[in-house]
């Protein structure tokens, strides 16, 4: 073989390793329209990550170095927000990305059994992913929904009151491809189309379902019963603060 034949089969070898990226243009300019939504360009970089998330699956190399480049940031700098938050991933999860909560109150009221049951059912544990690629699994520390307990996510749609019995008929359904709601109404859709609505490109449908469910409204009726108001705080507070010097 020619040195130039077998150079063209190694550029060849090369080229066909390296990752494919869904980032073009598109994916460009709406990371330049959520930058014009902040005063301060950087403060862009949270959705700007979901949006590579929503391109990608997860936070490739290759968004890394779009955010920088839109930014002016280094991709050190991009790197380290990607590495510091949970919801952005470094490999690719699952259609359905399902986190369980086994923090303490939901650990108590089930959800470690919860855990084990679907971590057994779908033969994969934390940070895995279904062979079929519909399923992933995440151990979630606490979902601030303490008061559904025990509480999973599907692609940040709560699961309330679960069972292991319902997570595992939950799962079923989606890898059979039904169309599955939230236990609070809004449907759950992909994960990347998910990713897509947190960089802050809805889908219209924010006020499906209920808003908040009878638990998580318990605090304000007592309140209401008992004549209980907030403290006062805002601007109110500041100009009290001032009148008292
Ligand atoms: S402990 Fe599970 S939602 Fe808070």
């Amino acid at each position: 073989m020619s040195v130039q034949g077998r150079d063209d089969e190694e550029t060849n070898e090369r080229m066909s390793s390296e990752p494919v990226t869904q980032l073009g243009e598109q994916a460009r300019a709406e990371m330049l329209e959520i930058v014009a939504r902040y005063p301060e360009a950087q403060s862009a970089l949270l959705p700007m990550l979901h949006l590579v998330q929503a391109y990608e699956g997860y936070v490739t190399p290759a968004g890394i170095e779009m955010c920088a480049e839109v930014l002016g940031i280094t991709e050190a700098e991009v790197a380290a927000v990607a590495t510091f938050y949970t919801m952005y991933k470094r490999r690719p999860v699952g259609e359905y990305h399902v986190g369980v909560c086994t923090n303490t109150l939901c650990a108590i009221m089930g959800g470690d059994r919860i855990w084990e049951d679907l971590s057994g059912h779908l033969g994969i544990g934390h940070d895995e992913t279904t062979e079929d690629g519909k399923i992933s699994l995440e151990r979630v520390e606490c979902n601030a929904a303490c008061d559904f307990a025990p509480v999973m996510v599907v692609n940040w749609e709560f699961a309330d009151n679960q069972t292991p019995e319902s997570a595992r008929e939950l799962v079923d359904r989606l890898r059979g491809g039904e169309q599955v709601s939230s236990t609070r109404g809004p449907r759950v859709c992909s994960w990347k189309q998910a990713e897509r609505i947190l960089a802050g490109f809805g889908d219209d449908a924010a006020d499906e379902g209920v808003q908040a469910g009878p638990a998580s409204l318990v605090g304000r009726e007592l309140a209401d019963e008992r004549g209980w108001t907030a403290p006062q705080g805002g601007q109110q507070a500041i100009e009290g603060r001032g009148e008292k010097k």
